[in-house]
Parts: C-alpha cells; structure tokens; sequence
C-alpha cells in the first residue's frame, strides 16, 4: 500500500492516502534535515531531496486542511536546490595519522630520525600548530587571482564552492606581485563559538534546524548553493599548507611558508610554534591544551609538521597520510559525574524541557553542572535515573550533553523518571504531550509565571526590543518582584519609579547612573519598527522572518492588528475549515503570504483569540509608536530590491540592528561580509579590512551620511 501511494501523482491521492503520504514526507524531510543540517552527512542528493519538498507542496496546496502541524514548508530555509560541481585536486588532500600519547609521539619523532637517518644530536624541527576542527579546503590562485576553491571531498575530488568562498573576509582576492603565478593553499574553514550560538539562536527563533556544533554550522554553511546564504554567515580561515605551486615558491621550511601565507594576505594561526625538540613539541601541546576552552573556535589537537621541506620531500607519504606530519589529539571531552537530579525548564511557549543537574566537573577546561537532557523520549532512550553515574560531554566544545548513563554504578533502587505531567509552576496546570510531537507542553499558558517571564525576556532580547540594561537576570528579578508583569510595564516603570516603595537606584546591583542608563534606553524603544514589535509578540512559529513577511504584507501596525483580528474570528466560526478561502477572506490573505501555511495562520488565530495578548498590544500601542514598514512589492517602497549591503565599522546614528532592518525593509539584503557581488558597502568609523576589500574589488562605498540619504532617513 505505502509503496504505491508512493508512486501516485499528488492528484490522484485520496484524502486518506494524502494524509499518510503527507505523515511519511514530513518525517522523511526532518530525517534529512538532520542528516544534512546537524551531521553533515546527507543521505540523498540534493535534486532527491528537492524532490520530497516539492511532492510534500503539491500535496498540501491540494488538501490545505491536511498541513500538518510540523509540516517541512512551514520552516523556512532549506538544503540547497541542486548539487555543486566536481573538482578534482591536482594534489591530493591527505589525512593525517593520530598519536594519542606522549609515547606515540616520541616514536613518531625516533621513526622520523631512523628514516631520514639523522646523526645524533643532528636537529629536526617540528613546527606543532592547532589542528582546527574546521573543514578543509583548497583554494586556487592563477595570475595572482582566485580562480576556485574546494572542498576537500575524498581528498582526491571535491565539490567546487568557489563563490561561497569569495564571500569569506579572510579569504585573499588576488596576491601581491612576488607571490607565485600559481598557487593552491590549502586551510580551515571554522565558525567562531559565539557566532555559532548567535547563528543557532537566530535559526530557533525562526524555528529552523539548528546545527549541533560550530564545524557542522561551518560545513553547512560553505555548501549552500546560494552564497548570499554564505555571505550571511561568519566564516573564517586558517591557511597551514599548499597544493600545486609553481617555481618553487614555498621556501625552504614550512615555518617560512606561514609567514609567505601571512605576507600574500592569509591569516595563519598565531599559536603555531618551532619545536626544535619532543620535549617542546610536547611542552606547545599542553600549552595549546591549557589555552583549548578559551579561544575562541574548537580545535581537537595540536598537528606537528617537520619543517624542512627536503626532509618532507625524503620521507613521501604512506597510503592516505604523509609521513612528515601527525596529529596529536586531545582526549574527548568527557568526564564522568554524578547526576544529582533532573529538573524542568518551561520555555515561552511552555514547552518543558528536562535539564540535569550533575555534580559540577570539569570537561575541557569548562566547568559543566548542567546538562540538557531534551526531552522524554532521550530520557526513556537512554534510561537516565537520578543518582546515575553519568559521562558527560561537551558537544563541539559548546553545549553540554550526557552521552551515556554508567550502568555498573548506578544505585540500588533507582527508579526510572517519571515525566512530569503538570507544569513545575505554583498553578500545576496539566502539561500534555501531543501525539506524535516529542515536547510536552504545559497548558497554562499566559497565567504560566514561568511563561511569563520567558515571555519578558524575548520582549526585551535582541531582535525584539534589544533594551540595554534588561536583560534575563534584571527581567526575572522585576518579575518576582512585581515591578514588571506585562511588556507595557516596562514603558512605566520611569514613572513609577518616582513613588516607588523602593526605588530601582536602591536595589541591590543597581545605582543611579545605571538607573538612568535603563531608562534612557527603554526611552529610545519608545519608537520601534513593525517587524520588531511583531517578532517580539513571541507568537508561536513566529520568528524573525515571518514577523518580517507580515510586517512587510500589512505595513502598518492598526493594518495588521485588525486584519489578525479577522483572521482569528473567521477561524474561530470555521474551526474544522481545512481550505483557507473557506475560513475567510482575512484568513486566506494571511496564507497567500509566502511561506505562511495554515498551521502558522492558526497559531497567529490563536494569539489574536486570547483576550489577554489583545490587552497587551493595546496597553503597548498607549504607550509606544510603531513605525511602520515598506508594503511589500511597491516599486517605490523597495528602491534597493535586489542590492546587497554591507555595514562596517561604528555607525553613529543607527545601531546595527537597526540599520539592517532598514535596508531590509527597502528590500536589500544585508551580508555579513564583502565580495564581487555586494552593491553597497556602508562605513563607519574603524572600518578595518572589510572597507579594504570593498576598495580593492571597486564596490562601491557609502558614507553613513550618504547611507542616510540613500534610504531617506533624514
Ligand atoms: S595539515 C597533509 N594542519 O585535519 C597534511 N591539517 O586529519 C594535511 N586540520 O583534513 C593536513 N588543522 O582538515 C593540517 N593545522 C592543520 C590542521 C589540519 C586542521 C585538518 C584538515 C585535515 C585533517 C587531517
């Protein structure tokens, strides 16, 4: 049966067997998801996957009342189109042999003198430098220009992400005159940890996949087809070693080649060190050990080069490896630890999520006492009981995970977790689990204080309303105390502040002038944009770039108020309508949106049913002005459609969030980083190398005054 539904056209399907196919699709989509997002290993080509999106679409837009909850087209952004050309390496790109002790190495240095028999007491230099966990690539210089760029694929044939790579800062565009004709450098791509997480939680907030680790989110991000996806994303590079070089030009040592990489403009990795000696081969390896949990990327050894060039030529390689080089890897960062108890967390959409609590334990150099657990699903798989002995570690040297329970230790008695099936709140609302879904959720919504609080910090984060001096520790502390309980608070907590019992100044943590500087900044939020103010509503499935779509589709904030109130009282007296046009005008225009389905436009319905939310957005337009945003489509409302923006340096009138969003809403696309295909480079003050690069490509760069002008804001 499945098998032939399979194979029906989308317009044959019968209701029963769309709803299966359906089912089947968006499992099969989030399987790949993962595969392709979180473990970098795709199973399918991407012409395949393509294939599964469009049949998932033409099903839905046929039986629209069948879109499921967790249907793939309600999330935005996807695995790329179709796949990237081959190129094959005109010198391989080896791997390297592993030591994982002090011994191996000492061999590893005693083969080496052997081979290239050396008399005693004669030198052999190693330059040790990190091994970063990055992915590699290989970038190809013809006539002092970048001509391609690889990944490393099998080492022998990889794909061609040449434009991907152009979008990278710390890529050279062409090389100065006494570097060689041509050249080939081979390096590391990596994400930098913060910008990781940054990237994660602007992907959750848009409720898209996010990657489980910065090489994951690097990998990922160097093989979109699109690169101004790229360009948004912050890549950076480390040059260690070369392909194909014409005439010779590398020099004579590996330690003169990093420094003819960081005169031809490539950034090389400033703990790289001469170790004359194993003994200071193994010196720099505790060293960078020690140094590990503080920088600022992940990195999962330390690589020891020999750095005579003839010696690397004398000893060749041995099957995929050469035998001038090893990786001396840092142990996993585990580390076993007691879990003390399992306690739950409520989000702002009252999903709870199950966090352990463990006996505190250095993993890496972090010390880690608190671990997610997910939900109830991995708790079962894994069957993790409080008391256990656990393993802990630190997935891509960020978050915390427990890998594995000990089960030889685990305590006489140890019951299995219960699940909670009400919320943690004084209000013990009943928390359910819908079928199918692996979150529980519970029901109290907005009288949940845990919600409410949730709810408090995304007003104020750093998309929503971004106040300074509010953020989730002052948050949480004026909720307890009762200081701020709806957003429209905030906008009054200057006035009453004057007859407060205990004035904010007095509080502890706080003075004056950190009391004038939250209330200069909350003043400055009196003005915000639609988009903002929409996203910081914190409607479910309402992230960033919906709030946009909607800002841009309804322009105004009273425009876009009462057409949700439409669309929630034309649902709620079409609740089982499964075609938008049969639950109302208001409802279909909301689902004509692009990329806004029927489960989204029901979660907006809901909002905008509750009584509550509705009192919370009149109380906030009393107080606040919502300016409103280009109408989506006028010609004249979009004058930079199609143009690429770069802002760098200090700007003094806009912060950069706020610039960002006006050159998105004249319909730019903001990037991250400069290449042959941005239009406009604004420059603030200390620009660095981004206006450098903007100069020598010929882009075309704009003042912050000639930026205001552009985009009419004086
Ligand atoms: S040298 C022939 N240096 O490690 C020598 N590799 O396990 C090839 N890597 O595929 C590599 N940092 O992706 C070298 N400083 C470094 C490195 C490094 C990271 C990666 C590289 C390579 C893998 C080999």
């Amino acid at each position: 049966m499945a098998a032939e539904v399979r194979e029906k056209a989308a317009d044959r399907l019968t209701e029963t067997e769309a709803a299966e196919e359906l089912a089947r699709l968006a499992e099969e989509i989030a399987r790949h998801d993962v595969l392709y997002y979180q473990k970098d290993k795709p199973q399918i080509s991407d012409a395949e996957y393509d294939r599964l999106r469009q049949r998932n679409q033409e099903i839905e837009a046929r039986f629209p009342g069948l879109i499921r909850s967790d249907s793939p087209t309600a999330r935005i952004g996807a695995a790329p189109a179709t796949g990237f050309s081959k190129v094959r390496h005109r010198v391989p790109m080896l791997s390297l042999d592993n030591a994982f002790d002090a011994d191996d190495l000492r061999r590893f240095y005693a083969r080496l003198r052997r081979m290239l028999k050396l008399a005693e007491g004669a030198p052999l230099e190693m330059v040790g430098e990190p091994k970063i966990d990055g992915l590699s690539i290989s970038v190809r210089y013809e006539g002092r220009r970048f001509v391609q760029g690889a990944t490393r694929g099998d080492g022998e044939q990889g794909e061609d992400v040449t434009a991907n790579l152009e979008t990278l800062d710390d890529l050279p565009r062409t090389l100065p005159d006494g570097a060689p004709e041509t050249l080939e450098v081979r390096g590391e791509v990596y994400m930098v940890k913060s910008e990781f997480m940054d990237l994660n939680a602007r992907r959750s907030a848009a409720g898209e996949p996010v990657f489980a680790n910065p090489r994951n989110a690097a990998a990922g991000s160097l093989r979109q087809l699109d690169p101004k996806v790229t360009a948004g994303r912050p890549l950076h590079l480390f040059a260690y070693g070369y392909g194909e070089v014409a005439d010779g030009a590398t020099g004579a040592t590996h330690w003169d080649f990093l420094g003819n990489l960081r005169d031809w403009g490539f950034k090389t990795n400033p703990l790289a060190r001469l170790c004359p000696t194993p003994d200071e081969a193994l010196a720099l390896y505790d060293d960078i050990a020690g140094e590990r949990a503080t920088l600022p990327y992940d990195i999962d050894g330390v690589v020891y080069k020999v750095n005579r060039f003839d010696y690397q030529h004398e000893l060749g390689f041995v099957s995929r490896a050469p035998r001038w080089a090893i990786a001396h890897k840092f142990p996993a960062e585990q580390a076993e630890t007691v879990l003390n108890d399992i306690i739950i967390q409520v989000g702002r959409t009252g999903t709870l999520t199950p966090v352990a609590v463990l006996e505190p334990v250095t993993v890496g150099g972090v010390v880690v006492s608190r671990a997610t657990l997910h939900n109830e699903d991995e708790i079962e798989r894994k069957d993790i009981r409080i008391g256990d002995h656990v393993i802990v570690q630190r997935a891509g040297d960020v978050i915390p995970q427990v890998v594995r329970v000990i089960a030889e230790k685990r305590p006489k008695g140890a019951k299995p977790f219960a699940f909670p099936r009400e919320c943690p709140c004084q209000l013990h609302t009943p928390a359910v689990r819908e079928p199918g879904e692996a979150a529980t959720r519970c029901t109290g919504e907005l009288a949940c204080p845990y919600q409410q609080v949730e709810r408090l910090i995304h007003f104020v984060s750093r998309n929503a309303f971004d106040i300074d001096g509010l953020g989730i520790k002052q948050v949480t502390a004026f909720f307890e105390e009762g200081r701020i309980k709806t957003p429209s608070d905030i906008f009054d907590l200057a006035e009453k502040d004057q007859n407060a019992e205990i004035p904010i100044a007095e509080l502890e943590g706080w003075g004056e002038t950190s009391r004038d500087n939250l209330f200069r900044a909350i003043e400055a939020r009196r003005k915000i944009a639609l988009d903002r103010f929409i996203y910081a509503l914190g409607i479910r499935q309402v992230g960033e770039a919906t709030a946009k779509l909607l800002a841009r589709a309804y322009s105004s904030l009273p425009a876009w108020h009462d057409a949700m109130s439409r669309v929630a009282a034309e649902r709620l007296k079409a609740p089982d309508a499964g075609k938008p046009d049969e639950v109302g005008p208001a409802y279909a225009e909301l689902c004509a949106i692009k990329s806004i389905g029927m489960s989204i436009a029901d979660d907006i319905a809901a909002f905008f049913s509750e009584p509550h939310n509705l009192s919370v957005i009149e109380a906030l337009e009393r107080r606040i002005e919502v300016e409103p945003v280009a109408r989506a489509g006028s010609e004249a409302a979009q004058p930079l459609a199609g143009k690429t923006v770069v802002f760098t340096g200090a700007l003094s009138t806009l912060t950069r969030n706020e610039a960002k969003t006006g050159a998105e809403a004249l319909g730019a696309k903001v990037t991250g980083s400069v290449s042959a295909k941005t239009d406009y480079v604004v420059v603030g003050a200390d620009p660095g190398s981004k206006a450098t690069k903007a100069k020598d490509l010929g882009v075309t760069i704009l003042s912050e005054d000639e930026w205001r002008e552009m985009a009419g804001l004086d």
